[in-house]
């Protein structure tokens, strides 16, 4: 009887959930946008054209390199992977990125006075450490380079939830982390311009030098989801890809 009672439980409520307006919702955006047209490796490559030099590229989280790295076209490319998520980890410096700055400051890898064109921020996706990876980075960018960063704009809370390997979300596999957190702090920071390409899970800049933005005035201090959700477009500076290259083609 108990497990009879059980069962009708369980098709009760996960028909519900299945069919809950908030769990079709979640997979309709997520369907949206995996449908928008650009990839962050051609933002990055539109990024690196833009230079009339050779060029220095640093990835932070590479996983599987055919997926990103391998596509693209700098001069020199350096990699930095401690190898979670993809057993072969074939990258230049097998360890965090919290250990790789802290040795290049202290010239153990490279030389502390290496600059990169563009840094893409890829590893870890909690606020706190891309937070982290921003600020080292900044240090290490010439003054007219970028910061890239993946994964900023979240199409729901159950993509920026804290815990990667729970799937039974509207969001199913899909995780974006709270990246967007720690972008939404830096388009508080009057010391940088920045925008979100609204593409591939939306792929923050961040310039020294290219008006690519400016801040905004901070709010939200407690970071909550549903005021992304309502200032989504002002909060990230989110712009389609053209818009994105008219601008920094005219500058
Ligand atoms: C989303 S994947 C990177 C995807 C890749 N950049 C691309 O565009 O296809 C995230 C990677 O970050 C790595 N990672 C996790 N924690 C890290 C950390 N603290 N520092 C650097 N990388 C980290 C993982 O091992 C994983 O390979």
């Amino acid at each position: 009887m108990k497990k009879l009672k059980r069962l009708v439980w369980y098709f009760i409520h996960g028909k519900e959930f299945l069919n809950s307006p908030i769990f079709i919702e979640g997979q309709k955006r997520t369907k949206i946008e995996l449908e928008k047209p650009h990839s962050r490796t051609e933002v990055i490559n539109f990024l690196l054209s833009l230079f009339n030099e050779e060029t220095t590229y640093l990835e932070i989280g590479v996983r599987n390199p055919d997926h990103n790295f391998n596509h693209i076209k700098a001069t020199t490319k350096y990699s930095v992977d401690p190898g979670l998520e993809f057993e072969e980890n074939p990258v230049d410096f097998k360890m965090t990125s919290d250990v790789f700055f802290e040795k290049l400051n202290s010239n153990q890898v490279l030389s502390s006075n290496i600059k990169f064109n563009v840094v893409f921020i890829d590893g870890l996706h909690y606020a706190e450490q891309v937070n982290k990876d921003i600020k080292n980075a900044l240090d290490f960018i010439t003054e007219d380079g970028f910061i890239v960063l993946h994964d900023c704009n979240p199409p729901t809370e159950w993509h920026a939830r804290e815990t990667f390997g729970f799937f039974k979300t509207p969001a199913k596999g899909y995780w974006n982390g709270t990246t967007w957190k720690a972008f939404l702090k830096w388009r508080f920071n009057p010391s940088v311009y920045s925008c979100c390409v609204d593409t591939n899970w939306g792929v923050g800049i961040l310039s020294k030098t290219h008006n690519i933005g400016k801040s905004i005035s901070a709010t939200n201090p407690f970071y909550e989801y549903y005021l992304l959700e309502e200032n989504r477009k002002d909060y990230l500076n989110l712009i389609d890809f053209d818009s994105l290259k008219n601008i920094l083609n005219s500058n």
